[in-house]
Formats: C-alpha cells, structure tokens, sequence
C-alpha cells in the first residue's frame, strides 16, 4: 500500500493517543504539581500541561489549590466568581465553579487573595478533594496545582492524589526544598507515584547530572519515563504579561514544544515520532552525557 513515511507515523501516533485516551477514560485521575518553592514554575507547568492534555483529546480539568496566593487565573486570564471558597462554604457544587478556558480544558479557582483560603484546614482540603474527585463533570484528568513546601494541607492533597509531578529548577537551593519535601511526604507515607520536571534549563549536561543525582536520592531509577526537561525560554515571560498561558500565546515556542512533550510523557503516551527539536536535542545531549545509562 503506497503511504508515505510521515502520515503512516501520524496514524499510529493517532491509534496509541486514542487507546491510552480509552484506558484513561474508565478512571479519573488525580495528578498533583508540587515543589519544593515557589517561583520555579509550577503554575505555569500545570496549567500548560492541562491545556497539551487537553489539545491530546483528555478530558481535563486544573484546580488552583495554592490556597490564598492561587494565580492560576491570571495565567488563564479568566476572572472567576466563584472559587473553591464558595464550595467550602455550601454556596456552590463543585461542578459550578469549573469554568471553560482554552482549548477545552476546565479551571476551578483558587480564590486568590482571600483571606479566608489562606487558613484553610486540613479538614476543609481533605473536603475539597473529595468534591474534585467526584466532581459531576466529564473529566478524565484533575491537575492540581498544589502549595508550595511540606505544609499539612499539601500533605492531604498528595494523600488523596493518584500521582504527583514534583518540579524544581537546577539550583542547588531548589532541589534541596524538593528533595525535602518528598522525603517529608515518603516520611508520612502520603507520597503518590511523581514524575520528576527540571524547568529553567539552560546547561543540559547540568541538568543532567542535577537530575541524576536527585532521582538517585529519592530512589527512583534514572529513567525516561520519569523525567522531562523544559528550557529557560523568555516566551514564558511573555506570556504571562499578557495573562495568555504559553502553549497558546506562543506554540511554536521551545516551552511549549517541551511541555507538549512533557504531557506525553505523564500519561505514558512515547514521544511525538515527529521529533520536536528542542526536547530531541536536550534529549540526544543527555543522552550523550550519560552514554548508555538512559
Ligand atoms: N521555562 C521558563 N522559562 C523562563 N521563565 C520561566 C519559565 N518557567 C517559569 N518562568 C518564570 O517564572 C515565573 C514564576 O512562574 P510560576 O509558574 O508562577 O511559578 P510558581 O507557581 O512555582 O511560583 C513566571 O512568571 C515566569 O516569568
Ligand atoms: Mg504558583
């Protein structure tokens, strides 16, 4: 049969995307972004990542649950009513507050700046999650974008998560807070099966060895599956100014290209067979780096 080389790829991308898309539909799935400490990109990520999930067909929705300092919707550029306040407070279903954002994907609020989630209980977190675990809404992934460091209420989202995605940056202060916050997690047997994402590379080979070296002290094997490395990118930046998230203000961007890779990778789906340049050359020079090790 005369196919040629490119759409044959394309079709069984296709037919692996549906049957994971398949395999994924007859369970929810709870997926937590933590980090050691703010200012890494963890909003950022969770929020892209939803909408590549989003754009591979899963059904997904992100929940702001950074309590009190939730700027997920400054990163949508959506102005919520209502927030996870409101369903606290018996004012709101869960279902009411998911409102429509880019590309299909669902946001639930945060409430930023209230006061009110800023002392949030443990009690009230274990009540919200709850509520997105049931919440009546064809959904086949929750992102959660959790708080930053070990607090009590991150310890209950991680509890009642079915997986986590630790991210971090390469700098030593950074990956130390994340190393601590998992161990803090593993301590208290709450820490779900985590991906591990390396954001703001610059220097691919020391990332490499920052990332070798972490996924070795929280035991887990060094392997594909359970890493991504997204660059240093100013399109980033960019983005946010304009309250666009990355993967729709600048597709073609190196972030997004890597986030668009990064998405695959957390729900097991093998890298886009078209090669996406950036993640491919970080991936080829790791792969260097280490020579047959990964
Ligand atoms: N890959 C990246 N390249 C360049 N800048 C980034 C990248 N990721 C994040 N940033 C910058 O870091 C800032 C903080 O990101 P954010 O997602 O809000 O972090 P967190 O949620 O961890 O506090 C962003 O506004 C952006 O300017
Ligand atoms: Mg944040």
């Amino acid at each position: 049969m005369a196919q040629n080389y490119s759409s044959e790829i394309d079709y069984e991308d296709e037919k692996r995307i549906r049957n994971r898309i398949e395999e994924l539909r007859r369970g929810r799935k709870i997926i937590t972004f933590v980090s050691g400490k703010g200012g890494v990109g963890k909003s950022n990520l969770a929020v892209n990542t939803a909408i590549a999930l989003s754009q591979l067909g899963v059904r997904t929705l992100v929940a702001d649950a950074d309590f009190g300092l939730a700027d997920v919707d400054l990163l949508i550029g959506l102005k919520s009513r209502f927030s996870l306040r409101h369903y606290l407070s018996g004012e709101k279903k869960m279902f009411e507050l998911a409102q429509l954002g880019f590309d299909g994907v669902r946001f639930i609020s945060g409430g930023n700046g209230n006061s009110r989630m800023l002392r949030i209980t443990v009690d009230e977190t274990e009540r919200i999650m709850n509520g997105l675990r049931r919440i009546q809404l064809p959904i086949d992934i929750i992102i959660i974008d959790g708080q930053a460091g070990a607090t009590d209420n991150l310890m209950k989202v991680l509890q009642l998560s079915d997986e986590a995605v630790v991210v971090t940056v390469p700098e030593p202060p950074a990956v130390t807070d994340s190393y601590s916050l998992i161990r803090n997690a593993q301590n208290r047997k709450v820490m779900p099966p985590f991906q591990v994402i390396i954001n703001r590379v610059t220097d691919t080979a020391d990332a490499a060895s920052v990332a070798n070296a972490f996924l070795r002290l929280v035991g887990k094997d060094v392997d594909e599956a359970s890493l991504s490395y997204i660059p240093e990118d100013s399109a980033v930046r960019r983005a946010v100014r304009r309250s666009e998230p990355c993967l729709i203000a600048e597709p073609d961007s190196d972030f997004s290209r890597a986030v668009r890779q990064a998405a695959r990778r957390l729900i097991g789906i093998p890298e886009n067979p078209e090669p996406e340049d950036v993640v491919d050359g970080v991936r080829t020079k790791i792969r260097k780096f280490f020579g047959n090790k990964l």
